[in-house]
């Protein structure tokens, strides 16, 4: 059981102030029944909640599908750059949304958000074999034995990457395709750069079975459908 005017606050209805406000001014029922003391006791999970005649949809946890665009953090707050948070639109923003995993500032795509901690560390253990698909174009051509380095573990100064999928999109073997379950900082430029290339441009299209979705322009966020949800760890 919580507090009638803490669930309102997390489900982003208002401060804690204008909470309490709007439960006094008796704009809130529970179960069809007005409701007036902020501090009520309720089950958000299974009590009907409604603020001035809408009905409450309460969500425990939210996650939400981003195509990052380039030149913003995957951070929460930062005071002098924007940040994937700053992107969010008010229904969205959430109190304790992060982004689940870090781009670099310059890649772009698929980035999960989310106020699920649990989520995210399972999402991103390598332990848990989420594969993470990125788009790469570099600045100079790769091949077969590259793709066999890869396919062995890249070794970087600091550590051996685990087995990783490079497949060439191009006849050229410049716009290519990386599958990998790490997620170490830098790790796909920094397993090109072993490899004597460098990342010009970098997208994630996938994490698990789910796809960036490509109506999604960048900087776009929406929230994820429960089947979406399930297909990052199928
Ligand atoms: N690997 C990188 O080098 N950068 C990213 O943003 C993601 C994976």
């Amino acid at each position: 059981m919580e507090r009638l005017d803490k669930v309102l606050v997390s489900q982003n209805i208002g401060s804690r102030k204008d909470c309490a406000g709007m439960i006094r001014r008796g704009e809130v029922q529970v179960n069809g029944i007005l409701v007036k003391k902020p501090e009520t006791k309720i089950n958000p999970e299974s009590d009907q909640i409604t603020v001035g005649g809408r009905s409450l949809r309460f969500r425990r946890f939210v996650y939400l599908m981003m195509n990052k665009p380039a030149g913003v953090l995957s951070a929460t707050r930062d005071p002098r750059a924007s940040t994937v948070l700053d992107l969010l639109p008010e229904e969205l923003s959430v109190k304790g949304m992060f982004p689940a995993g870090r781009l670099d500032r310059d890649t772009e795509g698929l980035l999960i958000l989310t106020n699920d901690g649990d989520f995210a560390h399972r999402m991103l253990s390598p332990k848990k074999h989420v594969f993470k698909v990125y788009h790469a174009e570099l600045d100079g051509p790769v091949g077969e034995e590259d793709i066999q380095a890869f396919r062995e573990g890249v070794e970087l100064e600091d550590m051996v990457c685990l087995p990783a999928g490079l497949e060439l999109l191009d006849g050229q073997g410049i716009q290519v395709r990386v599958r990998i379950c790490e997620g170490k900082f830098h790790q796909v430029k920094r397993m090109f750069q072993a490899r004597g290339r460098r990342v010009v441009h970098l997208k994630r299209v996938r994490i698990g079975d789910l796809e960036l979705d490509p109506a999604l322009p960048a900087g776009g966020v929406r929230e994820l459908t429960e089947e979406e949800l399930s297909l990052i760890f199928r």
